[in-house]
Parts: structure tokens; C-alpha cells; sequence
């Protein structure tokens, strides 16, 4: 069964509650359950963190999996540390924000991390897991036919 990582930082606990208008209503149990609905035969490994160098253990656990989509919430726009675990993992990689980051505060343009990965998803609300780890899959297997 494939295996593959999604990786949720600091602040993304606190979705379904946190800033509804931006984020939607969604806690982060629900998109792993709508995740998991999308892919019954992927063994997803969901998890998420306060602490970055939790994440880092994280993203170098992902190195023996199918690959991993990562939404590192703020310290996508200024944690080096993070872009080198990536930079360091060869496995296909996807960046993820529910929002669009390009359409709010100027500090949220910028990502350390888009250099380290394959892929940047923004803006397509928590649909955005779902394409992502669709994008790890089709890389490694080609287009998924339904
Ligand atoms: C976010 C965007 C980041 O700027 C923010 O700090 C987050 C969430 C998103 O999913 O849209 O925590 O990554």
C-alpha cells in the first residue's frame, strides 16, 4: 500500500475555529477523513505540529514513503530549516495552503520552502489535500482513472 505523508505545522490545529472566512469551517480531522475518502488504498500518514523540529522529523520520516504534501502554515515564510529538510528528502513533494497566500498580507507572497518542493497548491480551499496527494500519486504512477 502506498504511503504517503501529510504534514500540517504550526497553527493548523486550530482549523474549523480559526479565521472561518479565510480557512473555512473544516478541522483538520475533517480533511484527513475527506482525504482518506479520496484515496481508501493510500495509507495516508496525517499529522501535525507546533514544533519545527517535530516537523523536521516528520518530513525526514517521509524520506522511505511515496512522498508528502506539506502545509507548513506560517513558517512556510521564514523557516530555512524546514526548506533544508525538504531540499534533503527525494521523494515527490507538494506545498499546500487552503488560501490563497498571494492575494493577502505581502509577507505571505514569500515561501522559503517553494524551492525545496515539486509542486504549490494556494487557494483552493481544503481541496487542495486532495489535489496534491493526487499529484504525489499520478508522479510516481501516472493519471488515475476513475
Ligand atoms: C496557510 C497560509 C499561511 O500564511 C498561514 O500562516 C497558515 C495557513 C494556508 O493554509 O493558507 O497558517 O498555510
Amino acid at each position: 500500500m502506498a504511503r504517503v505523508f501529510v504534514l500540517n505545522g504550526v497553527n493548523l490545529g486550530t482549523l474549523g475555529t480559526r479565521r472561518p472566512e479565510v480557512y473555512g469551517t473544516m478541522t483538520l480531522a475533517d480533511i484527513e477523513r475527506l482525504v482518506g475518502k479520496e484515496f481508501p488504498d493510500v495509507d495516508l500518514e496525517f499529522r501535525q505540529t507546533d514544533f519545527e523540529g517535530e516537523m523536521v522529523g516528520f518530513i525526514r520520516e517521509a524520506a522511505g514513503s511515496e512522498g508528502l504534501v506539506v502545509n507548513a502554515g506560517a513558517w512556510t515564510h521564514y523557516a530555512y530549516a524546514l526548506h533544508d529538510a525538504l531540499e534533503s528528502v527525494d521523494v515527490p513533494k507538494v506545498e499546500v495552503h487552503i488560501s490563497n497566500v498571494h492575494r493577502r498580507e505581502g509577507w505571505r507572497r514569500v515561501s522559503v520552502i517553494s524551492p525545496a518542493v515539486d509542486a504549490v497548491i494556494a487557494g483552493m480551499g481544503v481541496r487542495g489535500y486532495v489535489a496534491a496527494v493526487r499529484h504525489v500519486l499520478e508522479t510516481l504512477h501516472g493519471p488515475i482513472q476513475r
